[in-house]
C-alpha cells in the first residue's frame, strides 16, 4: 500500500515489532492517550485502520484482549479520526456471517459464531457510531508477498515436497493483498463511504483454491490432501461459507480473479 500512496503523506505505525520507515510510530490502539498523541503529531486526511487481534482461536482463549484490540482499539482510532474530521477505513472481515449462506452482500444480516468476529462487527459499530465518514471494508483470507500466510505456507510446503491437508467444505473470497490495496485507493479517490465487500472475485473452497496455487505455481497438486472440517482441531467455530458478493465494489474497482492474483503474487514474488 505504501508504494501505491507515491506522492502522499504516508505514515505507518507499528505494534510490537519495529517498522523500518522513515515516517513510523509505535503504537498500542488499546492506549487512548497514544492514540491521541499520534494523531496529534501527524494529524492525517484518512487512516487505513488494519490494526486487530486476528489469531481466530487466540480471541476465543483470550476474550478481553480480543475485546479491547478489535473493539476499543478500533473506537479509540473512530474518535480521533472524528475529531480531526478525517475519513477512517476500517478493515474488516466476512467472519462478522454465519456462514450459513455464503455470498454476502453489504446489507445482509451479521451473526458472527466466533469471538474474533464478534469483537471485530464491535470494532465496526464503534465506527459507525462514532464517525461521519467512513469506509468498513470486509475482507476475507488475505494472502500475498511477505509475511507467512495460508497461500505462501501452500508454496513453501509443496516446495519442500510436503503433504499437506485442506479442508474441502469450507468456502470463502482468498484475496491477494495488493489487489485489495488497489480497491481501497480506488474507494477513497471516489470518495465513497459505508460498508464496501472488499475480497477477491471468486468464491471457492480452500482445497480447491490450494490446487489453483498448486497449478499457477507449477507445483504438484497431488501432494494436497482433501479434509472435513469437523476434523480439525479448532478452539473457535469458522463459518462454512463466508464468501463476499464484490459486486459493489466492481463498479469503483474490479477485484483479481483467483488464477488472475495467483498470476500476479507469482510476477510479485519473482
Ligand atoms: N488475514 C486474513 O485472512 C484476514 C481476513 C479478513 C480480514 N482481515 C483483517 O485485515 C486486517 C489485517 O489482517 P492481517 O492478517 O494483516 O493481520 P496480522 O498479520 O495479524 O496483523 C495485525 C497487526 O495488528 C497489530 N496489532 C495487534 N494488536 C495491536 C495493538 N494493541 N495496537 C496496535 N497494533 C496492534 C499487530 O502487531 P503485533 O503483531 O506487533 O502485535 C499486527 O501488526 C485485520 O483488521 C483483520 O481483522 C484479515
Amino acid at each position: 500500500m505504501h508504494e501505491m500512496l507515491a506522492g502522499e503523506n504516508v505514515f505507518v505505525t507499528y505494534h510490537s515489532n519495529p517498522i523500518v520507515a522513515k515516517d513510523s510510530f509505535q503504537l498500542d490502539i488499546t492506549d487512548r492517550s497514544q492514540v491521541e498523541k499520534v494523531f496529534r503529531d501527524v494529524s492525517p486526511g484518512v487512516i487505513i485502520h488494519t490494526a486487530a487481534f486476528t489469531n481466530v482461536d487466540g480471541c476465543e482463549s483470550q476474550k478481553e484482549k480480543a475485546r479491547m484490540v478489535n473493539a476499543e482499539g478500533a473506537r479509540n482510532v473512530a474518535i480521533e479520526a472524528k475529531k480531526y474530521g478525517a475519513k477512517l477505513v476500517y478493515i474488516s472481515t466476512d467472519y462478522v456471517f454465519d456462514g450459513h449462506k455464503g455470498m454476502y452482500k453489504e446489507g445482509d444480516v451479521t451473526n458472527p459464531i466466533n469471538h474474533y468476529g464478534l469483537t471485530k462487527l464491535q470494532g465496526e459499530q464503534a465506527v459507525v457510531d462514532v464517525c461521519d465518514d467512513f469506509i468498513i471494508a470486509r475482507t476475507s483470507v488475505l494472502y500475498g508477498r511477505g509475511r507467512k500466510n495460508f497461500t505462501t505456507w501452500i508454496i513453501d510446503e509443496l516446495k519442500n515436497r510436503k503433504e499437506l491437508t485442506i479442508v474441502t467444505d469450507q468456502f470463502v473470497s482468498p484475496t491477494l493483498n495488493t489487489d485489495l490495496s488497489h480497491q481501497i485507493i480506488a474507494l477513497i479517490e471516489a470518495d465513497a463511504a459505508g460498508i464496501y465487500h472488499t475480497a477477491g472475485a471468486e468464491r471457492i473452497s480452500r482445497f480447491d483454491f490450494a490446487q489453483k496455487v498448486a497449478e499457477g505455481f507449477e507445483l504438484d497438486p497431488d501432494l494436497i490432501v482433501p479434509y472435513a472440517s469437523e476434523r480439525m482441531n479448532w478452539l473457535a467455530k469458522r463459518p462454512m461459507d463466508s464468501s463476499l458478493d464484490v459486486s459493489k465494489v466492481s463498479k469503483v474497482r474490479k477485484p483479481l480473479r483467483v488464477h488472475e492474483a495467483i498470476k500476479t503474487l507469482r510476477g510479485e514474488m519473482s
